[in-house]
């Protein structure tokens, strides 16, 4: 039997989304990064999304959003063997410099005032976070995010 020759790159896939977002320009912000990242997905939980003119590049056309109600209906529809990655300035969470980004993760970030709720924080598989002393805006640090996972995998 013919075999196929042709591989291909085995980087796995993310999704990126904002548990109870306040200012619906930062969704459509993330939402155009996302898109231009090579995310497969995004989401939002608790609070909807109406579409925003911040999204000049039509994302909406070509990346997927879901909507969960909580953090449950999320983790009740986390894809087979993929990580929940909790974005937040914490104790407990690790440099985003020696990061590994699992090949298949959800990327998991909080509201612009109170941050991601300790409930969604205790049931995230890893918690990373980005250098400063000082929170960077919500759709701003989903972007890094993206961008280092998509700098390191095509090393
Ligand atoms: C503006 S911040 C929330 C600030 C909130 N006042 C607090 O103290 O938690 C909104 C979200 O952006 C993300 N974020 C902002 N700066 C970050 C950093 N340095 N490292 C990791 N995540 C960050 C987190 O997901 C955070 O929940």
């Amino acid at each position: 039997m013919a075999r196929l020759k042709q591989t291909y790159p085995d980087t796995g896939f993310f999704g990126i989304g904002i548990v109870n977002n306040a200012d619906e320009l930062n969704i459509g912000t993330l939402w155009r990064s996302a898109y231009i990242m090579g995310a497969s997905f995004i989401f939002t939980v608790d609070r909807k999304y109406k579409r925003q003119t911040s999204d000049v590049v039509n994302a909406w056309q070509k990346v997927p959003l879901y909507h969960y109600d909580d953090i449950e209906g999320l983790l009740a529809n986390l894809p087979y063997d993929t990580q929940l990655i909790g974005v937040e300035l914490d104790e407990s969470a690790k440099a985003i410099e020696t990061f590994e980004h699992p090949h298949r993760c959800i990327y998991l970030l909080g509201n612009e005032q109170h941050g991601l709720p300790r409930q969604a924080l205790d049931k995230c598989h890893q918690l990373v976070q980005l250098p400063g002393n000082y929170s960077l805006n919500v759709s701003i640090a989903g972007s890094i995010v993206m961008y280092d996972r998509t700098a390191k995998l095509k090393r």
